[in-house]
């Protein structure tokens, strides 16, 4: 029988408005398959805060590791602001104790809406697809902080088995294609010691586990302009450090024209092909432990409202079918529901649409087109 066991971290504003349309979609699924999903709800990020005094408590730390997979909103808002520890800290956390530490944020532009509503120019966006993997567990988001009142310092590190595992993560999805995706590892060998390591180690593992696959490095703060000016040139894998990542992942967001539309995976092993079985971090659903949540976060400015668009949360759900639960043709289908949706106008349908990508439907309403595809099409 699919399925398996869901923590849900719905987290704070937007986050449960959105997270509570996608879970309709896992509804759908579960009466159209018989796959059965064991949802427990829980705390994490203000919502935890105003509660438990913490962002996340050593009870919901050990249920995202018994999970199978945890599906995440969002968590932070003005309200808690940032002295330690703040919403987001208790996501830091949990990233961490799961050891998700690959988080695969893909950029495509599988539907035509989103090419005549990026703003960046069709002949140069048209086309777009690529997979960035943003290592997720090191870096100067962890180690030893000091913050004083007049000195702080974020040490910035990377040892050996981190930096293998992403490479052998950004090798493997390379190698789900054929002929393998080209993959480019994104640093700044230039300037910091942590990334000439990385480029070494990066190599060392190509060299020896993925000999067909091209490899190229490419330095970060121009990869952020080429994915402007040139961004098919991309096409296919990026790896790269967590800030770097974090910063470019929200770029993929500007190419898109908006933060609504794009999921992530954050993953503890390299995700199996279809019929294969992961190597590294299998939950009891025979896919990969992992935490999936949109790259946008809580948008405090329109929370509350029902104005936000559940596409990002609901792609999500579908990264999480896919990767956690092997189940490959519904992720399918919840995909091609979302762009049918949003190509829906330009296919001489209806438009449903939510504000940030100029149309007038809320969140419910975008919901349930996208819902009523996914049920159109687990059918046929
Ligand atoms: P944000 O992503 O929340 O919002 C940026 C802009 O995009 C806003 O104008 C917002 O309205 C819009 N937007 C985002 N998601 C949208 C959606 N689904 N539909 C329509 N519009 C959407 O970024 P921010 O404003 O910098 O951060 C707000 C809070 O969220 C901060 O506390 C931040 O730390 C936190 N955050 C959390 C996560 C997470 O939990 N994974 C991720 C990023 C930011
Ligand atoms: C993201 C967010 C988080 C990050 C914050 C909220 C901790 O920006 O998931 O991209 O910086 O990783
Ligand atoms: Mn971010």
């Amino acid at each position: 029988p699919k399925g398996g066991k869901l923590l849900v971290l719905p987290g704070d504003h937007i986050g449960p408005e959105v997270v509570h349309e996608a879970l309709k979609i896992l509804d759908i699924i579960e009466e159209t398959t018989g796959a059965k999903f064991e949802r427990e709800f829980d705390l994490c990020g203000g919502c935890s805060l105003d509660k438990h005094k913490d962002s996340v408590t050593e009870e919901v730390l050990k249920k995202s590791e018994e999970a199978d997979a945890v599906f995440f909103g969002s968590a932070g808002g003005p309200e808690w602001g940032h002295s330690q520890p703040n919403p987001e800290s208790g996501l830091l956390r949990i990233r961490l104790r799961m050891q998700i530490f690959a988080n695969l944020r893909p950029c495509n532009f599988a539907s035509k809406s989103l090419v005549h509503r990026s703003p960046i120019k069709e002949e140069i966006i048209k086309g777009v697809d690529f997979m960035l993997i943003r290592e997720n567990c090191g870096g100067a988001y962890y180690g030893n902080k000091i913050e004083e009142e007049d000195y702080a310092c974020d040490p910035w590190e990377y040892s050996r088995s981190e930096i293998e595992r992403m490479a052998r993560v950004a090798g493997a999805l390379a190698m789900q294609h054929d002929p393998p995706l080209p993959v480019w590892s994104a640093d700044k060998a230039n300037v910091l010691a942590s990334s000439r390591v990385w480029r070494r180690i990066v190599h060392e593992v190509f060299d020896k586990e993925f000999p067909k696959v091209t490899l190229r490095d490419q330095l970060a703060d121009s990869l952020a302009m080429l994915l402007i000016t040139k961004p098919t040139a991309f096409n296919g894998i990026i790896v790269t450090d967590n800030t770097f990542g974090d910063i470019l992942s929200d770029e993929s967001g500007g190419l898109t024209g908006s933060l609504g539309l794009l999921p992530s995976a954050s993953l503890a092993g390299a995700p199996a092909a279809p019929g294969t079985e992961p190597t590294q971090g299998r939950n009891n659903a025979g896919g990969v432990r992992g935490l999936y949540e949109p790259v946008h976060g809580s948008a405090p400015d329109i929370s509350g409202k029902g104005l936000a668009n559940p596409a990002a949360q609901v792609l999500s759900l579908a990264m999480m079918l896919r990767y956690s639960f092997n189940m490959h043709h519904e992720a399918d289908v919840v995909e091609q529901a979302v762009a049918k949706v949003l190509d829906s106008k330009e296919d001489g349908g209806l438009e449903v649409r939510t504000g940030d990508l100029g149309g007038k439907a809320g969140s419910k309403e975008m919901s349930e087109a996208i819902q009523g595809e996914v049920k159109r099409l687990l059918k046929d």
